[in-house]
């Protein structure tokens, strides 16, 4: 069987994706074959291109999608050929129409959730599911506690901030316009700073009469991490889980010493290693979208053959929301 799928033959910017066909075999043990009906685009994907996360070539790219299940391998019990499922995982591959993949990470997509969708949160979705559920400061978190999150109107971030407020949290959303901080705020952030105007860090005291937050999510990372490490109040807990700025390389250990702060570096792929927490995370996942309580919103959709512009996009901040590329 013959699948069109994105490749890069070396990494570098957007013009290294190429549209090629592939041939798509049966699959083997603890693997299934699916025909994609979505696939998500995230950041991570820019890594991965460009080679900040960097792959033996060539390599194919795209960590989520949505699709229907047509064969499965000997060993997989949690799917059947027929059945309706969506996933965020390694390996690298998901920019295509067809595909052979590890089982594993694969879940059923309930049949209230569209294929759209299903593609566009499995990664957001479940990163979002780690950070407010599983990447806690030592007290945890209770409702009507202060959290700070950065990029608020990005994919994650719009997700994030209708989670936070289900759990009674007061997120406040940093982004980089107006316009997005406002977007932020309709999705349920507590408070909105624009953080290419003003200085972020002054502004969470502020709101919080001084005291500092228990936790900062910074995905933005370079730009953001010594602001966000003053946001904290004594104990807190800084979780940097992305490099949207470029990425946090060594720093003053000192800086910790202001308060006692804690700081993590954590990732989904550790989250989701096994079977067992991917189904119990996505289950956690499904029955808030489910509930109605988080909306997925998808902002921008691009056939796949302008992957390419969706690249440029992602990257030059032009998108909010969730990003699919379709088939
Ligand atoms: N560790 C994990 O497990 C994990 C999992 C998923 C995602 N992530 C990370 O979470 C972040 C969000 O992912 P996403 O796919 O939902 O992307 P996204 O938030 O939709 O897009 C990234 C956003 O980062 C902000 N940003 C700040 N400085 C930037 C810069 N110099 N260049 C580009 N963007 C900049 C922009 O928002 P403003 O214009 O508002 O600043 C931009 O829209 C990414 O950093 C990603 O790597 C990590």
């Amino acid at each position: 069987m013959k699948s069109k799928a994105v490749r890069i033959d070396r990494h570098g910017g957007p013009e290294e994706l190429k549209i090629v066909e592939v041939e798509v075999g049966d699959p083997g043990p603890g693997e299934i074959r699916i025909r994609h009906k979505a696939v998500g685009l995230n950041f991570i994907d820019t890594y991965q291109r460009s080679g900040l996360y960097p792959f033996a070539m060539p390599l194919q790219l795209g960590m989520e999608a949505s699709g229907v299940v047509e064969a499965v391998g000997e060993g997989v019990t949690h799917l059947k050929a027929g059945d309706r499922a969506a996933y965020a995982s390694p390996p690298p591959g998901s920019y295509c129409e067809l595909r052979v993949m590890p089982a594993k990470t694969v879940c059923r997509l309930p049949d209230a959730i569209s294929f759209e969708t299903g593609a566009a949160m499995m990664l957001k979705g479940l990163t979002t599911q780690y950070l407010l559920r599983r990447t806690l400061p030592a007290e945890g978190l209770q409702p009507g506690d202060f959290i700070v999150f950065h990029a608020a109107a990005g994919g994650v971030g719009l997700i994030a901030c209708q989670w936070a407020k289900a759990l009674g949290l007061q997120l406040i959303g940093t982004a980089g316009t107006d316009a997005k901080c406002q977007l932020a705020l309709a999705h349920g952030a507590a408070h909105a700073i624009n953080y290419s105007k003003e200085n972020f860090a002054e502004r969470v005291k502020e709101i919080t009469g001084g005291k500092g937050v228990k936790v900062v999510y910074d995905s933005v990372g370079k730009d953001t991490f010594e602001g966000s490490l003053a946001c904290l109040r004594p104990f807190g807990l800084l979780a940097v889980f992305g490099n949207g700025s470029g990425p946090v390389s060594a720093f003053n250990l000192g800086l910790l010493a202001k308060g006692s702060y804690y700081v993590t570096r954590p990732t989904l792929f550790t989250h989701i290693a096994t079977r067992e927490t991917t189904q119990a995370m996505a289950d956690e996942l499904f029955a808030i979208v489910e509930s109605g309580a988080v909306k997925i919103p998808i902002d921008q959709r691009y056939p796949l053959e302008d992957v390419q512009q969706a690249h440029r996009d992602l990257e030059a901040r032009k998108t909010t929301g969730c990003t699919i590329l379709t088939l």
